[in-house]
């Protein structure tokens, strides 16, 4: 997964994925600004900031805007992901306080400790052994560091119940496929082992204190913008792809004229498609010595 070079049908090709990566994170800026503003309110100065997982680093550049004295480093296994982050950073002007480390995740990380702040977002499932990788995270955290967590939430709703074609409830039906989906991709990993997926307990497991766990709602009515349209034909295309032998022929039907542009039903066109779901953050603080609150 994510090496760039062993591509099994159960993991994500992430270095394809780039463009989805990047329009995934630019619509979900809104969240991803508040859940770092909240983290601002914990940790006001950090100095050293890990995207653990980053992707192609949009939310490693946002923290380095919300957080003007800290230095981010992007930290992926894709290394294509990270070139995208490094130029982002350039054209953002924050090359010089960005960085990233090309590692298999939760190797690497004591290069770079102590760490302030390790944010980790929709990465940790994707590593096989969760709580092996929360204690390898909380132990290069610095005394107060804070781990952030965002995992689960609401999956994202693009369309009504009834779409006018198809049976009713398609979206209900993706979300329980995708769910079988997920569990063999997490199978698949190498390491992998159940967890209870209690995140504060996971954290508390890991010898951090829990810091408290928010929701925060991506709410983008109709009509979509034309960006925010790319990226739902984007994930549709995806779950067309995942999930066709899993889904019914007239799903597939369905699905085939939500991802036609030219059909007036379809993602691209019609007027009624918008984006609601949520997306949770969960803090561990690391004990010891915190600064004091600004
Ligand atoms: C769903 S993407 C999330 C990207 C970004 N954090 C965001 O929220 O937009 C998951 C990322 O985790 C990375 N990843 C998965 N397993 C990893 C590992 N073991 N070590 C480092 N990065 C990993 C993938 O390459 C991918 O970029």
């Amino acid at each position: 997964m994510g090496h760039g070079h062993h591509h099994d049908h159960t993991q994500p090709d992430w270095a394809a994925m780039a463009p989805m990566l990047e329009r995934q994170a630019e619509i979900a800026a809104p969240v991803h600004l508040q859940a770092a503003t909240w983290l601002r309110e914990l940790r006001p100065h950090p100095r050293l900031i890990v995207d653990a997982g980053s992707g192609p680093g949009v939310v490693t550049c946002l923290l380095a805007q919300v957080f003007p004295d800290a230095e981010v480093v992007a930290v992926d296994s894709a290394a294509p992901l990270l070139e995208l982050a490094a130029e982002r950073a350039a054209r953002a002007g924050l090359a010089d306080r960005v960085r990233t480390l090309h590692t298999e995740l939760p190797a690497g990380l004591e290069r770079l400790a102590p760490v302030d702040i390790v944010w980790a977002g929709r990465s940790l499932h994707h590593i096989g052994d969760q709580q092996a990788a929360l204690a390898a995270f909380a132990e290069h955290l610095a005394p107060g560091g804070v781990l952030a967590l965002q995992e689960g939430g609401l999956p994202t709703r693009w369309l009504p119940r009834d779409i006018g074609f198809g049976r009713p409830g398609l979206q209900s039906r993706l979300d329980a496929a995708e769910e079988n989906w997920f569990a063999e991709m997490r199978a698949a990993l190498p390491g992998s082992e159940n967890v209870t997926e209690d995140w504060p307990a996971l954290l508390a497991a890991a010898g951090l204190r829990h810091g408290g766990t928010r929701s925060f709602l991506l709410d983008l009515p109709a009509p979509l913008t034309h960006d925010a349209r790319s990226h739902a034909m984007d994930v549709f295309t995806r779950i067309r792809e995942a999930l066709a032998e899993q889904l019914p022929a007239d799903d597939l039907s369905a699905l085939d004229r939500l991802l036609d542009p030219a059909d007036p039903g379809g993602l691209r066109l019609r007027p009624d498609a918008f984006a609601l779901g949520a997306r949770t953050v969960h803090l561990g603080v690391r004990p010891g010595a915190e600064p004091p609150v600004a």
